[in-house]
This record gives C-alpha cells, structure tokens and sequence, in this order.
C-alpha cells in the first residue's frame, strides 16, 4: 500500500516536473489545453464587410512603395509592393459603418500574370471584436471571380483562428486605380 502510494506520487511529481521544465532544452513544455480555453466549442463565424482600396486622390489608404521591375513583363506589374490601411465598412458605400481596417501590403508576384500576394491584418474595431484581428496570407488571382485566400490566425478571440476569405470585387476604376472588394470571411475559431 505504501509502495504504491509512492510510486502515484512519483509519478505524480515527475509529471508536474515535466510540466513545468519541459524537456531537456530547458525552454519548452507543454500546458494543459484548458488553460488557453481549447475546450470551449470551436464556432464558425461569417464575417461580411467591404474592403477600401484607395490608391488615388488625397485620402488614399494604400500607396505603392516599391515599383514594379521594368524588366519584367510590364503588364504584370511584377515586383510591386503597396502597403494599406484600408477601411473595412458594413456596406459598400465608403461612408457606411466603419467595422475595422485592413493593415498590410500587397505585391505583384507574377511574372506572366496578374497574380498578387496578399498579406493582410484585419483589425477588427466593433463590438466584442474591437482588438481582435484576423490574418489572411494567400494568393490573389485577379481574374478570379472568387479570391480564395487562407485565414492563417488571429489575435484576441481569434487565437488558434483557421478558416478562409473570399474576396470579389464589387467595384474597380480602371482610371484611378481604386477598388472596392466584397470580402466573407469564415473563421472557425473557440
Ligand atoms: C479627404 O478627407 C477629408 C476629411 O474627411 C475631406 O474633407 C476631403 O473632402 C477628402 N478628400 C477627398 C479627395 O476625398
Ligand atoms: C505578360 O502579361 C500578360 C498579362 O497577364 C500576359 O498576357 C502575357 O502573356 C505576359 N507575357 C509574357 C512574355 O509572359
Ligand atoms: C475599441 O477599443 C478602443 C480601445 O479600447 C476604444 O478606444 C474604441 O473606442 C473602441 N471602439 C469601439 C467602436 O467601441
């Protein structure tokens, strides 16, 4: 009785030890799921807003700071890098309810098509979201009626976030450059 009383303690103390100094590397360990709230209900949430990019006028809220390489196919503008902060708002119009910002860049990063790639912090700013931000990081076809990129993570309620964005364009002035884009966005998060 004793003996096994002991060998359970052992135990016991070894798993603790394990616990809180890892394995031999002296830096990592492992913790127990329930304390990062992992057993909570994983949901799925469908976020819809519009996306603002503004390239043109004195409020733009996306500017070109690499240009593309003029020794390469032009047309594709390869190379170019823009960096945004771009409003989200609940409808299409620019005036509607502003939910969040879109911070980040993108670049051209084809050499035969217009393809970019997108890497893109969406800052939410509304509700119980105000502070929390979604990571989107993925290939943007531009003739793609549907621009499918990867949720990679998040921050705030979007911890351990995966899912994905669909972008289409709702609105684009050749002229001018600026362009409007219906993003959902599906996030399974807990
Ligand atoms: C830029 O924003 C200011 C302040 O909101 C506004 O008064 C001005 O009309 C805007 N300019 C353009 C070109 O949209
Ligand atoms: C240059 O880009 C255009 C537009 O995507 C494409 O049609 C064309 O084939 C490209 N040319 C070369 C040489 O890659
Ligand atoms: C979001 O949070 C910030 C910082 O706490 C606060 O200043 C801001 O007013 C909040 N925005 C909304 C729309 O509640």
């Amino acid at each position: 009785m004793a003996t096994q009383l002991l060998l359970v303690t052992l135990l016991f103390l070894s798993y603790t030890l394990t616990n809180v100094m890892g394995d031999e590397t002296g830096f990592v360990g492992s913790v127990d799921p329930k304390s990062l709230g992992l057993d909570k209900k994983q949901t799925v949430s469908h976020f819809k807003f519009y996306w603002h990019d503004i390239v043109s006028g004195s409020n733009a809220t996306s500017a070109t700071i690499i240009p593309s390489l003029p020794k390469y196919n032009t047309t594709t503008s390869f190379g170019m890098v823009s960096v945004m902060d771009n409003p989200l708002t609940v409808g299409p119009e620019l005036g509607s309810k502003l939910v969040g910002r879109a911070e980040g860049f993108y670049s051209f990063t084809s050499q035969s098509q217009l393809h970019l790639s997108m890497v893109m912090n969406f800052a939410l700013s509304e509700g119980k979201y105000n502070g929390s931000s979604i990571s989107i990081l993925g290939r943007y076809v531009v003739n793609d009626e549907v621009k499918d990129m990867p949720v990679i993570g998040g921050t705030g309620l979007f911890r351990f976030a995966t899912g994905f964005a669909e972008g289409r364009t709702y609105y684009s002035d050749p002229n001018t450059g600026d362009a409007t884009t219906e993003y959902d966005i599906y996030v399974l998060h807990y």
